[in-house]
């Protein structure tokens, strides 16, 4: 299908232009997320759009590698109720759908994650989250700087790529690669 060419070619974004992002494609990203679907479908998140650059270079300090949340134009809080492995499954699922929303309007995102804990408690006092919600998970949205911007720079530690599909892949039983 066609579809899996967007689906793979989905890479994190983390250089944005100026463009704004027009309120009706933000709504289209927002809205593709509420359709993911949850375990027993409790849909047990909230999501808070921030576009104030003020809270988006506080949040940007909020983990090692959320820098990005400082240049990107507007960003995503992903707001959840548990903190299980099954809330886990269910905010990964929500993360990548709305990823991918972004992506079929050519909008580019990267994850930032929010840790450890001190750094979690900050977020929420800065975007107001109540003590029985749990925010590990910021999203950058914004339409990227160029092609470079779907790259990774040189000399950086995160390998590129992906595992071979022989790796990754056995048939009827664990290691069995025919
Ligand atoms: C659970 C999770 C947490 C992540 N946290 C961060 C992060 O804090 N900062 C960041 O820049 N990228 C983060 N990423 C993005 C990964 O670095 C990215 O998915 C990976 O390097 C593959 O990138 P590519 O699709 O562009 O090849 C995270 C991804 C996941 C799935």
């Amino acid at each position: 299908m066609a579809e899996t060419k967007l689906i793979r070619s989905l890479r994190a974004v983390r250089q944005f232009s100026d463009r704004e992002v027009p309120d009706d494609v933000l709504r289209d990203i927002l809205d593709t997320g509420r359709w993911t679907g949850s375990s027993k479908n409790t849909q047990p998140w909230d999501l808070i759009v921030v576009k104030n650059r003020e809270t988006l270079a506080a949040l940007a300090k909020c983990g090692q590698f959320a820098g990005h949340l400082a240049t990107a134009p507007l960003a995503i809080a992903l707001v959840m109720r548990g903190d299980d492995a099954w809330s886990g499954m269910d905010e990964g699922r929500l993360m990548q759908n709305l990823m991918l929303a972004a992506w079929a309007h050519g909008v580019g995102s990267c994850i930032g994650s929010i840790f450890p804990k001190g750094n979690e408690q900050r977020a929420r006092e800065l975007l107001g989250i109540p003590k029985d919600r749990y925010l590990r998970t910021m999203l950058s949205i914004g339409y990227p700087a160029g092609p470079h911007a779907l790259r990774l720079p040189p000399n950086t530690p995160i390998p590129r790529g992906r595992r071979p599909l022989d790796e990754i892949v056995s048939w009827e039983r664990f290691g069995n690669r025919d």
